[in-house]
């Protein structure tokens, strides 16, 4: 394909990429999430296989995904379609896009639900809230919250406005300026947090917990969740990457990149579980208590640490911009389509995705309240939503993301894109790609949802 530039603009450095992708990919699915499917899915032996899942599938498909970006400079659908044609395969390939436009959004529409949640703590610490709390008063605390629909309508609004604003004017604008001072303070922050946790009398219990691995825990449902979060926490399968890696300089080794992201991501889903479990079992906390989990267990901890309501609005508010660093990337694939293919602006673009989902948003909202009962197969429109994007949607795009790469592309197309040095390390990656990745995709699929 000839060399081309994007038109929504390029990252002005390999240093802004990494950021980017690492903005995108540590989020929620870190803090928030990781814990608590950790928890309810007994622990360690979850953790490997989900450590397993990131090594051996997310690294690879990741660096394809990025390739494909940058190889078509375009929105997810258009490159898929472009890149196809190229290649002289179906046009139907261009489905990996769409459907991943589709996953984008309905995550969108539940992340910022759950953003929300953060932003509302960052004022419930200031204003002392925590100040001597029980871990009982805590957990009331979080069910005063979520039990009410207004105030979550109030926050996720909120926080869907910013996702727009930063999205309606280009990512480079603004964001990349914030989190290259807000993420390092995340990690010093996270590194407090552990470090408190570490002088917890739950310690040890929680080490174990999260690293002693007990196979007789692991479902096939539990597999089919580990396959699907380390998708989701590496923001893979449906576009983001594609679309972060479009805007990617040619200069930049894609490989040397992915590793970082990766390793940056996996580093603070495990510290927060590490500061997190301890002091669920020093204060007798239950580590299968859901999404409620850190909303529960970090409040007690900075109630008992000095300049606790200090260091608990700041590790919110941290929260709150890994999150908004993450869910613009869950917007850019269809915003940038619409720019490309509708011709509308971005402000629009942006605007109309960022209404419809905070439309859907309030099945989310409800979920926790009043339809609290409305259930399909036993789980709520949230947990349906999550199920049904994480657990399928994104494993199926990395799935064709990894048939297309390995089988239906030109060879020597793809090794001009990667460049990569090391002629082992390639081919190791392209037997990933062509066999290991799909087969262990399908499998985990069909043994766990049939
Ligand atoms: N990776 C983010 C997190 O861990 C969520 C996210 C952002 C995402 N963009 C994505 C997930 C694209 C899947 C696909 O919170």
């Amino acid at each position: 394909m000839a060399e081309q530039n994007s038109i929504h603009g390029l990252w002005r450095s390999r240093w802004l990429f990494i950021l980017a992708a690492s903005g995108s990919a540590v989020g929620l699915g870190n803090i928030w999430k990781f814990p608590y499917i950790t928890g309810e899915n007994g622990g360690g032996a979850f953790v490997l296989m989900y450590l397993v899942c990131i090594a051996l599938i997310g690294v690879p498909v990741m660096l394809a995904e990025i390739m494909l970006g940058r190889l078509g400079r375009q929105s997810p659908i258009n490159t898929m379609r472009a890149i196809a044609k190229d290649q002289g395969a179906s046009a139907l390939w261009s489905g990996i896009g769409w459907m991943g436009a589709l996953a984008g959004f309905l995550i969108l529409s539940f992340y910022s639900v759950i953003a929300g949640w953060a932003l509302a703590y960052i004022f419930r610490m200031a204003g002392g809230v925590f100040d001597g709390i029980t871990a009982q008063g805590a957990s009331d605390v979080f069910s005063g919250l979520v039990g009410n629909p207004e105030t979550l309508l109030a926050w996720h609004s909120i926080f869907m406005v910013l996702t727009i604003a930063v999205v309606a004017r280009g990512v480079n604008q603004g964001l990349e300026k914030a989190i290259k001072v807000l993420m390092p303070m995340l990690f010093v922050l996270l590194m407090i947090m552990l470090g408190y946790a570490f002088t917890s009398d739950g310690f040890s219990q929680g080490l174990s917990f999260l690293f002693s691995f007990d196979f007789s825990k692991l479902t096939s449902e539990s597999l089919v969740i580990a396959m699907g979060h380390s998708f989701f926490t590496l923001s893979l399968g449906l576009g983001a990457i594609m679309a972060y890696g479009a805007y990617m300089p040619h200069t930049v080794s894609i490989g040397k990149t992915v590793v970082i992201v990766a390793a940056l991501d996996t580093f603070v889903a495990l510290v927060a579980g590490m500061a997190i479990f301890p002091i669920v079992f020093a204060n007798g906390l239950e580590p299968s208590s859901g999404p409620g989990l850190l909303f529960q267990t970090l409040p007690l901890a900075f109630s008992q640490m000095p300049a606790g309501d200090f260091f608990g609005t700041l590790f919110f508010i941290l929260v709150a911009f890994a999150a908004w660093s993450s869910s613009i990337s869950l917007a850019e694939p269809i915003v940038a389509w619409a720019v490309e293919s509708i011709g509308v602006s971005r402000t629009n673009a942006a605007t109309w995705v960022g209404v419809a989902a905070w439309l859907l948003g309030l099945g989310t909202i409800f979920s926790f309240n009043i339809w609290s009962d409305v259930t399909l197969f036993d789980k709520t429109i949230f947990d349906t939503l999550d199920f049904l994007t994480t657990n399928i949607l994104l494993p199926l795009g990395g799935l064709f993301i990894a048939i297309f790469v390995g089988w239906i592309m030109r060879k020597k197309d793809v090794a001009k894109e990667v460049k990569m040095t090391n002629p082992m390390l390639y081919k190791v990656w392209f037997v990933i790609l062509k066999f290991i990745a799909p087969l262990g995709v399908l499998a985990v699929l069909i043994n766990g949802l049939l």
